[in-house]
């Protein structure tokens, strides 16, 4: 039998990172000692102590049962006791709280409760590619809004179209930004959430690497006075406590908001191990005591990778936090051109920026979620290539 697939899957593309994995199995697959920095993966393991807490959670007989779609009560407490610590914020456990399969889950899932057909959602340009997936399955459209370097990588909110701004309804942003670095100040989301109650839109602000800060704590949008009129957001601990093979992530905010993605997950899926969740909520419980250590490692690999770039050549703005580096390579050229540049001659594997949008062209993406020694080597492979040699 023939099969037909859905005209819906025809607008996906395969996702960045899938395609930037298979690259690198299939050189390595040829013998080659590939050193891939495309992805952010991270390497460090998850602490001893919230380790301990999961084994001994799988081993309670009710953690074997099924879990509530919106999370344990152990945990969107501890969610709520944490942003009261780190931001000064209450939020209520029951319904401004809920537990997601890692915040991708919800990120892609989010525009199926605001977005009709033919609605628009604003999304940044580079982005993470998974702001694109729920807009598009609900049939709604996209309006990239360019980060450029020349705004620190902010959005220019004057630039919008006003025609444009009239069927948005939703507005995805990210900071600590992937794949920028760029942080934003409190004072950039005032001006956000004024704009936005304005003209009517929703903001979903993505704060997976809200704890991978490398000057001042990166703010939360939800500390503007009236920002839960409109806004939520999405945290992770796939970064901020190298979970990411755990699969949890968070939405807090907008109660209206946050009660309606947890009546549609319902629909699709049953939530997250309790074992894990639990695991989370240790580790929410001793963030201060987990995390400093995790941000360090990250902020002495970036501070030594930008040094030598810089050296060599490379020309970009110095990450504010996360876990990458986004920047210009020594010669003009294509983002494409010169990630294949790098693999041929140096064996490193990074992903190109015009893979996160068309303001990404000319970028170059380099992930720090490997150790050290590998970040090190494939420096001294970068920084002796003849980049003349790139036609
Ligand atoms: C900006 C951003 N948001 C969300 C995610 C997804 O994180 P999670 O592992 O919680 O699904 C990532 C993962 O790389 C990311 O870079």
């Amino acid at each position: 039998m023939k099969i037909e697939l859905s005209e819906k899957l025809k607008l996906f593309k395969p996702f960045l990172f899938e395609e930037l994995y298979r690259k690198e199995r299939s050189e390595r697959a040829k013998g080659r000692d590939i050193i891939s920095l495309a992805v952010g993966d991270p390497d460090i393991p998850t602490a001893r102590g919230i380790v301990d807490c999961a084994v001994n959670e799988v081993r309670k007989g009710l953690n074997h049962r099924y879990p509530n779609t919106k999370g344990n009560e152990n945990l969107r407490r501890e969610i709520s006791a944490w942003h009261k610590r780190r931001h000064g914020l209450e939020f209520h456990f029951n319904d401004e709280v809920s537990i997601l399969i890692g915040s991708k889950e919800g990120i892609a899932h989010l525009p199926f409760v605001v977005m009709n057909q033919g609605d628009c959602c604003l999304i940044p340009d580079p982005t993470y590619p998974t702001y694109r997936t729920g807009v598009l399955l609900s049939g709604g459209r996209i309006h990239d809004v360019p980060l450029e370097e020349k705004n620190a990588f902010l959005p220019d909110l004057g630039k919008i179209p006003r025609k444009v701004l009239a069927r948005t309804k939703l507005f995805f942003l990210n900071y600590p930004n992937n794949p920028t670095g760029a942080g934003a100040t409190l004072y950039f989301y005032k001006d956000l959430v004024k704009w936005a109650r304005k003209n009517g839109i929703i903001i979903a602000q993505d704060a997976a690497y809200c704890d991978i800060y490398f000057g001042k704590p990166a703010p939360s949008i939800l500390e503007v006075p009236g920002a839960r009129d409109l806004a939520v957001e999405f945290y992770s601990a796939s970064k901020t406590y190298c979970m990411a093979g755990w699969r949890i992530g968070w939405v807090v905010g907008n109660s209206k908001l946050v009660c309606a993605l947890n009546q549609l997950k319902e629909n699709i899926d049953s939530g997250p191990f309790n074992a894990v969740q639990n695991a989370v909520a240790f580790a929410l419980k001793h963030h201060e005591t987990i995390v400093p250590p995790i941000r360090e490692i990250f902020k002495k690999r970036s501070d030594a990778f930008c040094g030598a770039l810089e050296a060599s050549g490379w020309k970009f703005p110095r990450p504010g936090g996360s876990c990458f580096i986004w920047a210009r390579p020594p010669v003009k050229c294509g983002s494409l051109d010169a990630v294949l540049f790098m693999l041929e001659k140096a064996a490193v594997l990074t992903a190109p920026g015009s893979g996160f949008g068309k303001f990404g062209e000319g970028y170059i993406r380099f992930s720090l979620t490997e150790p050290e020694a590998k970040l090190k080597e494939a420096l001294r492979r970068i920084t002796a290539l003849d980049w003349s040699g790139l036609k």
